[in-house]
């Protein structure tokens, strides 16, 4: 059986991605997910907001310092110290595994950290993804002054590095089709369908704010699916499913609608490791049921333009079923 595919240029030996999160910060990790099956990795994302925030925290210990020199040392110092660390892990898995390693970096500017994606490149990375969110809650701003920042941090980023580049994406766009398809033109190699966010909840007995669950529920796929299914013939890049994939059901949808890869993360938090294999194994014993050789001979038959009635995919409303019910 012949499950491999090509993602971002890189060939892969099957469609199976371990998502960036805390998982893949860890070697002992890593090591396990490629001994299971995973053929890539991406690795926890470095976080703008976090350098940020460390930034603060070192400048508030020392609230007497006032001199803009010494601020900007420790500013220094702190992006050194964190990126240093990032850079070195890239590097300890580049030598210990054989499956491509992808990092992430969460943000939201196209300021001066981009140059840091050189950095990564050196270290070794075989692509980069782009974690880009910005939640247009401002009223202030419209739909184009929040666009423009992801194509302002692509055109940044192209200028540092020559590395495959992924954007993990939100579905918050007025235009989500149109904004999707842009930004394939920009000569992004990928984009990952989509992420999944911190959601605040409210405590009704202490009346405060809670985070709401961390982990997906297999229920969370239809989203990405849909869209997977109607952009998978129109964008001029790869597209990786994420977000509710728990099982080999759904990594087969997403392949069938489109998908070049698919990646997991919660199912392997709540169900444990093995999950890999059997995702993989659950794909094989389905291929072998269908008569597939290869991943090519399924890939995308059920992607918009494929689909005898491609207006299931834009329909939204229950109409027959809430009719039913009253
Ligand atoms: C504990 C945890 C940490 C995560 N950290 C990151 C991160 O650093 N960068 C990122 O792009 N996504 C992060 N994610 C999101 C996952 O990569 C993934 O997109 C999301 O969980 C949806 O996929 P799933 O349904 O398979 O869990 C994290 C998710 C979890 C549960």
């Amino acid at each position: 059986m012949n499950l491999e595919t090509t993602y971002l240029g890189l060939k892969l030996k099957n469609p199976l991605i371990i998502s960036s999160s805390g998982l893949t910060r860890s070697l002992e990790n890593i090591i396990k997910f490629e001994k299971l099956g995973a053929s890539a990795i991406v690795i926890k994302s470095l976080f703008e907001e976090q350098i940020k925030q460390k930034i603060n925290s070192v400048i508030s210990l020392d609230s007497e310092n006032t001199y803009s020199q010494a601020d900007d040392y420790i500013r220094a110092y702190t992006e050194d110290h964190e990126v240093g660390e990032y850079l070195e892990y890239i590097s300890l898995a580049k030598r210990n595994i054989n499956i491509p390693v992808i990092a992430s970096i969460n943000c939201i500017s196209a300021t001066e950290w981009t140059s840091f994606t050189k950095k990564i490149e050196d270290a070794g990375a075989d692509a980069i993804e782009l974690n880009i969110f910005v939640l247009p809650s401002d009223p202030d701003k419209n739909a184009e002054n929040y666009e423009k920042i992801y194509f302002d941090i692509v055109e940044n980023v192209r200028k540092h590095t020559k590395l495959p580049v992924a954007i993990k994406l939100s579905w918050y766009f007025s235009g989500l089709a149109n904004m999707i398809r842009k930004l394939s033109w920009t000569g992004i190699n990928g984009v990952v369908l989509f992420n999944r966010f911190y959601s605040p909840d409210i405590n009704i007995h202490q009346l405060d704010i809670k985070p709401s669950d961390i982990y997906s529920t297999p229920d969370e796929i239809y989203n990405s699916l849909r869209w997977v299914a109607i952009l998978s013939d129109i964008v001029e890049c790869d597209i990786s499913a994420s977000t509710g994939i728990h099982d080999g059901e759904g990594a087969i949808k997403q392949l069938l609608a489109g998908a070049k890869t698919v990646q997991i993360c919660s199912t392997l938090y709540k169900h444990g490791f093995q999950r890999i294999s059997e995702i993989l194994s659950d794909i094989e014993k389905w291929m072998k049921e269908k008569n597939y050789n290869s991943i090519d001979e399924f890939r995308g038959k059920m992607s918009m333009r494929k689909i005898q009635n491609p207006a299931v995919l834009n329909r939204v409303q229950f109409m027959k079923h809430y009719a039913g019910i009253e």
